[in-house]
């Protein structure tokens, strides 16, 4: 039976989570890597976040006015939002520090606020004040350099999905839905991690949000209920990564990532495989014989099942969100890499084969959330390093 499609866009209406449309493995193929833009010393969207970016010094600023430039010249169809507070800390002596989240949201055309529901990427931006010179590679510039690559992946799909919708008719039936990115600022304790000392700016803003309310009779009441999922990265970028589903209410979105992550493996898209073409050839040039190994999934929960989920959870900028009711999705592995709030979180210790598969993955997974399949045009798409990149990935 088919059910008239006003009743069909009305079911999506009434359960706005469960719209999400795979991806062709075509598509999944062809999503943009982000090649030369990841180099760690001169990459236009990496190398500027890794440097020491403690909330309230100039190397801070300095990276927020990074993310600035790349929307403003990348990527104008975003609104840009600063979102301001201030806090002493246990090492400012009193003194009021400045910390900034940056906030770039991009909505349906002609949508009203409080009508739209949003997927939130997140990622802090701030460094570790200790040890002196911390750069926080995955802790988190190579997170926020992952979804800026996946908001311009997606950008030139997401106006050709709006522009295909026939009048704003169409639009208004059809559940509407919009993309947030939250570079979030002082996320790490001055001192020694407490409740006060800790996710300075993620308490602000979702208390902000908390009592924002929008026009009377919105659908979603405030900024924070319009958050349909806050997809939170962290301490991504070092080798094989061990990433459990923490959240039962969003063991499904979980489930749709680590599907995706499945397809890309056998697509032979995930470059950290063993099983990658240019890994496996290699075998195969030593022993003929050589045969495809075990995969080793990021996303190892796949299969958890309901009631094995014992509450808990790792302490990050989520918190203040999750207390307020938001739903979440924390991608952050455990046991934390090795690396983490040692010196040598840095660029040189990247594993880049696994931060260009947590990008990708990212990128798909916004792009399913979206149903952006049909609307990708890889050809018009296709910068031009890019294409250096590939060719380079071949030798
Ligand atoms: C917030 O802080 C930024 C960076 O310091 C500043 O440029 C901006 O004007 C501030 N915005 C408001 C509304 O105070
Ligand atoms: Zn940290």
């Amino acid at each position: 039976m088919l059910l008239p499609t006003a009743l069909l866009a009305l079911i999506g209406l009434l359960h706005p989570s469960l719209a999400y449309a795979p991806l062709s493995d075509d598509t999944l193929q062809q999503l943009p890597s982000p090649g030369d833009d990841f180099d760690i010393h001169k990459g236009a969207i990496l190398a500027p976040i890794l440097r020491t970016r403690v909330s309230g010094t100039p190397g801070n600023a300095q990276v927020l006015q990074h993310f600035i430039d790349f929307f403003e010249k990348h990527l104008p169809h975003w609104e840009i939002t600063l979102h301001n507070s201030t806090s002493t800390t246990p090492v400012s002596n009193g003194k009021e520090i400045a910390f900034v989240n940056f906030i770039a949201t991009r909505d349906p055309p002609g949508s009203k606020v409080g009508e739209v529901a949003r997927l939130a990427l997140a990622a802090h931006y701030d460094s570790k004040l200790t040890p002196h010179g911390f750069i926080g590679a995955t802790d988190s510039a190579a997170p926020c350099a992952m979804i800026l690559h996946a908001a311009r992946s997606i950008d030139m799909a997401l106006t050709k999905k709006w522009e295909s919708a026939e009048g704003a008719d169409d639009l208004e039936l059809e559940e509407q839905r919009g993309v947030q990115i939250l570079l979030l600022d002082g996320e790490e304790a001055f001192k020694v991690w407490t409740d006060d000392d800790s996710l300075y700016g993620a308490r602000a803003l979702a208390s902000h949000w908390e009592s924002l309310p929008h026009p009377t009779l919105s659908t979603y009441r405030t900024p924070l209920d319009s958050i349909s999922l806050f997809m939170l990265l962290d301490l991504l970028g070092s080798s094989s990564p061990n990433v459990p589903s923490y959240f039962r209410t969003t063991h499904w979105a979980y489930k749709h990532m680590a599907d995706l992550e499945t397809r890309l493996r056998k697509l032979g898209a995930f470059k950290s495989s063993p099983n990658h073409p240019t890994k496996f050839a290699k075998r195969k040039a030593k022993n003929p014989k050589a045969k495809p190994r075990a995969e080793q999934p990021f996303l190892v929960d796949a299969n958890k099942g309901n009631n094995e989920f014992y509450g808990g959870f790792v302490q990050d900028d989520h918190v203040p969100f999750m207390a307020r009711g938001v739903e979440i999705l924390h991608m952050i592995p455990t046991p934390f890499p090795r690396v983490w709030h040692e010196l040598d979180d840095d660029g040189e210790h990247l594993d880049m084969d696994t931060v260009e598969d947590w990008t990708r993955l990212v990128t798909a997974f916004v792009a399913e959330w979206m149903e952006l399949e049909g609307f990708f045009d890889f050809k018009e798409g296709k910068r031009k390093d890019e294409y250096v990149a590939t060719g380079k990935s071949e030798l």
